[in-house]
């Protein structure tokens, strides 16, 4: 009788070499991260319209998709993981968490229900109790790993929702500064809000919300009938790094009995630091917080966590039950993931958090945060001593905002001579910077975030921005 063949199920030589020959790729890759263009997406599109198929009937010597993936479409991309990136929000791509994926992965145990995996998913509740702890958050508060800021942020807002208004609840009524990262309007559209109903708040001249401003329009708000009920602080705005007054927001929700949520999608980790735990006092008096693991703690695309301070809101906005379900467990102590968020099959997204975190201690990433502050620091006072380059927001975390002046240029004069600045800074391929538009003004962003990214890589960075004005100004 012939032997019967199962192809997806590889035998002990056939795993190892899918692994090692991957592993070797990798090796390769991450060890000339430092040497890779900062950005190359030349002819990126073409290259994307090449790889357009139809569903494969067979299959493709493993060794050519390794060719494809890491000589042809991994190098056309912003190298988001590589040192000299300092666009948008850097990620990192701790490898520690790729190993945590693939025994997350290769064992497929299923955290979204305690009953099927208990130890794990204490695992995964432990990390979410370290960032409470970050936050400073009571042992009550509950919270969830998602994929990103922008679904925790819609989590936050649900839940707020939920505890706050009717069930008709179109008249509800949001506040965020005009700052807020667009994932909050995105929110409450999703959340099922009309489009009108989030109100953007003025800043002040450090971009953070005015709160005098927010107090006014909640008035106006409450006279025609609204509803207040949900405000948005920033800990760490995406332009600029902005962190609004915190513990006023903290004192003027009580006042106006909304849910305050802090997104600190961006800053929040920088909690870890003395500094960064100044800016944000208060914090741990929002009802909500957002955390991005995969930008302050420099893990993989994938790992955002939504902490919620009265963690029993979680699962009244969450929890429905059904019949083919095991069991949800009774204690207090534990906690079923699928109750207390959207989710109920999932990724093992702990694993990725708590490898790294057991392996170094959280001491490794306060230090590394720390160095990032201070490299913000270096990157200002050497861009106040280029001639003609002015800063346009002091860094309050790890971002400043800059932009060339030129006397006798009006507004789009200025904006063009700026484009035109930083895509000379960018040509050189050493660090790659984006910018965005401040009252108008288009600035150039410097963002230190990666775990990759040193005193060396900065300086060449700043050299770089130096011949780049004088090219465009001289
Ligand atoms: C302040 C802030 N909030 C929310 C988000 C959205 O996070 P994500 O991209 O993980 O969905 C970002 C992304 O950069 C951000 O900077």
């Amino acid at each position: 009788m012939a032997e019967e063949s199962w192809p997806l199920e590889l035998a002990p030589e056939q795993m190892r070499r899918l692994v090692d020959q991957a592993l070797a790729r990798i090796l390769d890759h991450v060890a000339s991260l430092p040497r890779q263009p900062a950005c190359d997406v030349d002819g990126a599109a073409e290259l994307a319209r090449s790889l357009v198929e139809r569903l494969p009937e067979r299959g493709t010597p493993y060794e050519d998709l390794l060719r494809l993936l890491f000589d042809t479409a991994i190098p056309k991309s912003f190298n988001t993981a590589g040192p000299g990136y300092l666009a948008y929000i850097p990620g990192g791509g701790l490898l520690h968490s790729a190993v945590a994926d693939l025994i997350a992965d290769a064992t497929n145990r299923y955290v979204g229900v305690w009953a099927a995996a208990p130890a794990l998913a204490q695992l995964e509740a432990n990390v979410v109790r370290w960032l409470g702890e970050i936050v400073g958050y009571p042992p009550e508060a509950r919270g969830v790993l998602t994929s990103g800021g922008s679904i925790a942020n819609l989590i936050a807002l649900v839940t707020a929702r939920r505890e706050r208004l009717p069930p008709d609840f179109l008249s509800g009524t949001l506040y965020a500064s005009d700052q807020v990262h667009h994932s909050v309007q995105k929110a409450a559209l999703l959340a099922g809000f009309p489009e009108d109903s989030v109100r953007e708040i003025p800043c002040d001249a450090a971009f953070r919300i005015r709160p005098d401003a927010l107090r006014a329009r909640i008035a106006r708000d409450r006279a025609s009938g609204r509803r207040p009920f949900f405000v948005v602080g920033s800990a760490g705005t995406t332009n600029t790094g902005a962190v609004d007054d915190l513990a006023g927001l903290a004192d003027l929700a009580a006042v106006e009995r909304l849910w305050l949520h802090v997104d600190g999608a961006y800053g929040g980790f920088f909690l870890l630091t003395e500094r960064g735990r100044r800016a944000m006092r208060g914090i741990e008096r929002a009802d909500s917080v957002t955390l991005d693991p995969h930008k302050g703690m420099f893990l993989p695309y994938g790992t955002g966590s939504v902490l919620v301070r009265d963690g029993e809101a979680l699962r009244r906005a969450h929890s429905v039950a059904a019949h083919y379900l095991p069991p949800m467990q009774e204690s207090r102590d534990f906690v079923d993931f699928n109750e207390i968020s959207p989710e109920l099959s999932r990724d093992f997204r702990g694993l990725r958090v708590w490898l790294p975190v057991k392996m170094h201690g959280i001491s490794v990433f306060r230090e590394a945060l720390d160095e990032k502050l201070d490299l913000t620091l270096r990157a200002t006072e050497a861009l106040q001593a280029i001639d003609g380059v002015e800063i346009v927001a002091e860094p309050q975390l790890s971002i400043v905002a800059f932009h060339l002046v030129r006397p006798g240029l009006d507004l789009a004069g200025l904006n063009a001579l700026n484009r035109r600045f930083l895509d000379r800074i960018n040509a050189r391929r050493r660090v790659y910077l984006t910018g965005t538009l401040l009252d108008g003004r288009f600035v150039i962003r410097i963002c230190v975030l990666s775990f990759r990214t040193h005193a060396d890589r900065m300086d060449e960075g700043l050299a770089d921005i130096r011949s780049a004005a004088s090219e465009v100004t001289g």
